[in-house]
């Protein structure tokens, strides 16, 4: 276990993980072993109570702006669970889809609080958001606000919208991950700014303009390329309010902080990133004399990532010896964590029914997938006292391991458990291959087949 100093996002495992007298890992004091007796593997624990310590860092890290609204980035993991978690901590959400947007209504999200994002959103995800009225819709380009306007002149409503740019900062981090660069696919291009701004004014019945976005990347270490950012904004913030003569009166900043996957990654904590830029944006805003702008945040890997654990069952052990090669298979793979083969991301990888092994027993393993890919490995070379049947914890999968995972091989995902103080209950139930054959159907020309249900 890592030293209990480091704060959430820095640590690899959960606030809540411990050995316990069987050798056994526990997370929110229950025996992994039990876990996955009882709810079966792969299976998805995410940790309370690090979800809710993450939360606590940032409005931490917040107490001294007066005026914010920390987000969470319902990207990174969402369920109904998620949702109500944490809008019990009093953050707002950002979506990006309409199984996202519902979400967070059906957790009793109030609209206001609710952040639209997307660059193409469908024109029933506008709809939905138009007409419940107060979701802020954060624009990515000028035919997007026209449809806007059209929607609201319809619905007889004003949308508040939030204008997402391309800042033009470059973030340290996977290409993939990018997305405040010159050629990010996201945000509205800084030349055509002037253009929207323009236009949202002169339809000022249908559109409340709050503000500009901007989320220069994810899986950040450092606060350089924030800092830029920053006074990027600011200087917007600054041309707009000499420009139009208008005052904007919101600012969001996006997430992208970093997470500790391995004792290798030292990313800031999430106190420090909060605080740092909602210090330097009191300083760039009143160095260009601007009132200070309501503050949003919206971090999602650092809220959950370092809050779920995987755990996988070791099935048909390999060892090559000519190739000094030794795999372990697990029953699980890419589909439940696609970060591996999409990122060449790493993890940390613990035996959880033996803890501390045996050293003698122990060698090199590499972790692999049961997918039929070759690059469906989940951790090289990682030394443990490993066999056929144990259960393989990994580390920091709350994170973009439920939502960009798949039905690959046609398997169901795993179920997913929510742990806090001894008590642990289902907040996704585990696919079925019937849950799967129920989506077929039959072309009439085709020999009929009995279909499930
Ligand atoms: C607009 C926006 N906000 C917030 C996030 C969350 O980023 P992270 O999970 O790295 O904090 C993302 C991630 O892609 C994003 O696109």
């Amino acid at each position: 276990m890592q030293s209990k100093s480091l704060t959430v996002n820095q640590r690899v495992e959960p606030v809540t993980a411990e050995v316990n007298e069987k050798n056994h890992l526990s997370i929110g004091a229950i025996d992994v072993v039990d876990l996955a007796a009882k709810f079966g593997t792969p299976l998805w624990i995410i940790c309370e109570e690090t979800v809710r310590q993450a939360a606590h860092a940032v409005l931490d890290g917040l107490k001294d702006y007066p005026l914010a609204t920390p987000s969470y980035a319902g990207k990174a993991f969402l369920c109904l669970a998620m949702a109500a978690l944490v809008k019990d901590l009093g953050f707002g959400i950002d979506v990006v889809s309409e199984g996202e947007l519902l979400t967070a209504l059906q957790a009793g999200f109030a609209p206001e609080k609710i952040f639209l994002h997307g660059n193409n959103k469908s024109a029933v995800e506008l709809k939905l958001a138009v007409e419940k009225s107060g979701v802020k819709i954060v624009v990515d380009s000028l035919s997007e606000l026209e449809d806007i306007i059209a929607l609201a002149k319809e619905a007889g409503s004003r949308v508040p919208v939030m204008f997402r740019i391309i800042p033009g900062i470059e973030l340290d981090t996977h290409e993939h991950i990018k997305t405040g660069h010159d050629t990010s696919k996201f945000g509205i291009p800084l030349e055509e700014l002037s253009q929207l701004v323009r236009l949202a004014l002169a339809n000022n019945e249908q559109i409340e303009l709050l503000g500009l976005h901007a989320h220069i990347g994810s899986q950040a270490m450092d606060m350089a390329p924030y800092l830029q950012f920053v006074d990027v904004m600011a200087d917007l913030y600054a041309s707009i309010q000499q420009k139009f003569d208008y005052i904007l009166p919101d600012l969001d900043l996006g997430g992208g902080l970093g997470i500790a996957y391995t004792s290798e990654d030292q990313p800031l904590s999430l106190r420090d990133w909060s605080r740092a830029l909602s210090e330097r944006v009191k300083s760039a805003f009143a160095a260009r004399s601007l009132p200070l702008p309501v503050l949003s945040l919206e971090p999602g890997r650092s809220i959950i990532g370092t809050a779920g654990v995987t755990i996988y069952q070791v099935g048909h052990v390999k060892e090559l010896q000519s190739a000094a090669k030794n795999y372990l298979p697990i029953d699980g793979g890419m589909a439940d964590n696609p970060r591996p083969i999409t990122y060449q991301a790493k993890y940390t990888a613990v035996v959880a029914n033996r803890m501390v092994g045996e050293p003698s027993r122990e060698k090199a393993w590499t972790i692999v997938g049961r997918y039929c890919e070759s690059g469906d490995i989940i951790v090289e070379e990682v030394v443990l006292d490993a066999k056929r049947g144990d259960l393989i914890a990994v580390y920091a999968t709350g994170a973009y391991n439920y939502s960009m995972s798949s039905n690959y091989n046609r398997t169901g995902r795993p179920a997913c458990v929510l742990v806090k103080d001894g008590q642990a209950e289902v907040i996704l139930a585990r696919e079925t291959c019937t849950d799967l054959l129920k989506q077929d159907r039959m072309p009439s020309w085709l020999a009929p087949v009995i279909l499930p249900g």
